[in-house]
């Protein structure tokens, strides 16, 4: 399976430097008419932010409580109104919509954007962060990551900062997951990227891309045989009821990135930038909080109700995924991050 890609250059310099000159509103690409007025740059206008996750979920409950932070701050003039459960559409629909203006915010998973910028893989890739303390620290640290995430500029896009998704595991309908050729003929979901399909290939699977909200339906109706994901969206998304059989792979710890139109957040004052990267930067903290409380409960939860957990054999993963990393890292700037992250590891 191959997705588009598009390469787009960076704009040099610390993030709040960076967003803070990225020019004026006009400079930016989304159509001056859309549905329901939404690209217009009024103060006050609902501005509409797409999550795919229930309302539950440490990712919603952080956005509207920094959503809520930042109409008071700002006395009404940024009004983030958070829609969860995918209403806006699934995270490939919601980044269209966002291109084109049709909503203003969304919380996307780091390989959605990779099909915009292949730069972005590297935030998306086995083995490179060895904690959430060591990834928390990389991805929102504003001069490592602000050219990076100025970079879809003229895609409407600015990303702002991450949460993290934790470590991903992989689960299934059938059995305990131990050693890559546990995996052999199964056949595991994974998000929309190549690199994501490498990876459980690589893990002993066969990889089937496709949309978070369609993963349920097609556990339970054999469809596929599996997902791979956090203890979180296990059990958010009822994943548990259909599959119970959770291996700690640990494969990757992901990250959700935080996007805003560009349109959007260059019609911002520099104080009210400002206010937006500091109340980000306090609803990580929050999140990160949030997210210890769900892991535990979320265990705690689904193994209560019949779900079996196990450790792996955690070389025979390592072994099998260093070279997906190894071959992912192709460009140049690819190269550099990756030893940035490395090196603050
Ligand atoms: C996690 C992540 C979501 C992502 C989902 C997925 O739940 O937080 O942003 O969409 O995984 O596997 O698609």
């Amino acid at each position: 399976m191959s997705f588009k890609r598009i390469v787009v250059g960076g704009v040099a310099g610390v993030l709040m430097l960076a967003l803070g000159a990225c020019g004026s509103a006009d400079q930016a690409s989304a159509p001056s008419q859309s549905v329901g007025g939404a690209s217009s740059t009024e103060p006050g206008r609902e501005l509409k932010m797409s999550t795919n996750q229930t309302e539950d979920h440490p990712n919603n409950v952080a956005l509207m409580n920094l959503a809520d932070r930042m109409r008071e701050r700002t006395d009404g003039r940024i009004n983030i109104v958070v829609y969860a459960n995918a209403v806006l559409g699934a995270q490939t629909d919601s980044m269209a919509s966002l291109q084109e203006g049709v909503i203003d915010l969304a919380s996307l998973s780091a390989p959605q954007l990779v099909n915009l910028n292949p730069d972005f893989q590297v935030l998306d890739l086995p083995l490179v962060f060895d904690s959430i303390e060591h990834q928390m620290k990389a991805l929102n640290d504003p001069e490592l990551m602000g050219e990076l995430y100025s970079s879809l500029e003229d895609k409407n896009m600015v990303v702002t900062g991450a949460y993290t998704q934790g470590s991903r595991n992989v689960y299934n309908t059938t059995r305990p997951v131990v050693t890559p050729d546990d995996m052999k003929g199964m056949k595991i979901r994974v998000q929309e990227t190549d690199m994501q399909v490498k990876m459980v290939e690589a893990m002993g699977g066969v990889a089937s891309p496709m949309a978070f909200g369609e993963v349920y339906s097609a556990l339970q109706t054999g469809v596929i045989d599996g997902a791979e994901n956090n203890e979180a969206s296990y059990i958010t998304m009822k994943h548990n009821e259909v599959a119970k059989y959770y291996s700690y792979t640990r494969h990757l710890i992901g990250a959700d990135m935080t996007v805003v139109s560009a349109k959007v957040y260059n019609s911002w004052s520099d104080e009210d930038k400002e206010i937006w990267q500091e109340e980000f930067l306090a609803s990580v903290d929050e999140f990160n909080e949030l997210w210890d409380a769900k892991i535990k409960d979320a265990t705690e939860q689904t193994k209560a109700a019949g779900s079996q957990f196990n450790e792996v054999d955690a070389d025979a993963f390592r072994a099998v995924l260093a070279p997906v990393t190894e071959a992912a890292l192709v460009t140049e700037n690819q190269k550099a991050l990756y030893k940035a992250f490395r090196d603050l590891a």
